[in-house]
């Protein structure tokens, strides 16, 4: 096997550059995400039949499809769907926060169910209304109990975003992609790109760890 990373060393900064983009989409996609599955989960649990189905097909059709297919759709699709051409950056973003809340709100749903009832009807009792019960007794636990799971989402973002590639986003993957096809050579730029993305998951892990620590601390 011959490896020149001699040759790499000029690109590494470029490379580099991909970094922000990579976070700047997972960070945004993450948060949004996120906000965006605990209103899913609560339309799961609610009393209301329309809000329950709107969740459960939601759910049904962002697992059901590719993530990459949904990220072409929204960006080739954009001048349809929002008559206007979008950015990369933003189809991005959009995509990965709509993908992602499919599966958080299945996460956050699970962990809501496995709070003890006598919880919520001892908040019930107490005449804490349903809004606050959620939003100061039961999520607060959920959360905690989900931390693990939530992680494995993040994680699973951050590798997947690699695939913003295809439409043109200058993320660390298609900048590795680009330097391979100046030097005539792919191996070492996209084993570089791997390193990266290993570092960034590894720091993702340490921060779930972390925080998940501190959570229990709380108890
Ligand atoms: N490759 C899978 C897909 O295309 C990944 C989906 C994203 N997964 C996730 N947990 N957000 O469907």
């Amino acid at each position: 096997m011959k490896l020149d990373f001699a040759q790499l060393l000029p690109s590494i900064p470029f490379i580099l550059e991909g970094l922000k983009v990579t976070l700047m989409i997972v960070g945004a996609a993450g948060i949004l995400g996120f906000l965006f599955g605990i209103i899913l989960s609560l339309f799961k649990i609610s009393p209301v039949k329309p809000l329950v189905w709107f969740a459960d097909a939601y759910t049904s059709v962002f697992r059901g499809t590719p993530l990459v297919l949904q990220l072409m759709i929204i960006f080739y699709g954009s001048p349809q769907l929002f008559g206007t051409q979008i950015e990369p950056y933003t189809a991005a973003i959009l995509s990965f926060s709509l993908n992602s809340a499919a599966y958080i709100s299945e996460i956050i749903r699970a962990g809501i169910n496995a709070v003890d009832k006598g919880q919520k009807e001892a908040a019930m009792a107490l005449g804490i209304p349903y809004s606050q019960t959620m939003k100061d007794i039961i999520l607060p636990q959920a959360i905690k109990n989900i931390l693990p799971a939530l992680m494995n989402e993040f994680i699973t973002l951050t590798k997947e975003s690699a695939i913003v590639t295809v439409i043109g986003a200058m993320d660390v993957m298609r900048r590795s992609y680009m330097v391979g096809s100046d030097l005539y050579s792919f191996f070492e730029p996209l084993l570089l790109a791997g390193f990266i993305y290993y570092i960034m998951v590894m720091v993702l892990t340490l921060l779930g760890k972390l925080l998940e620590r501190r959570l229990k601390g709380n108890d």
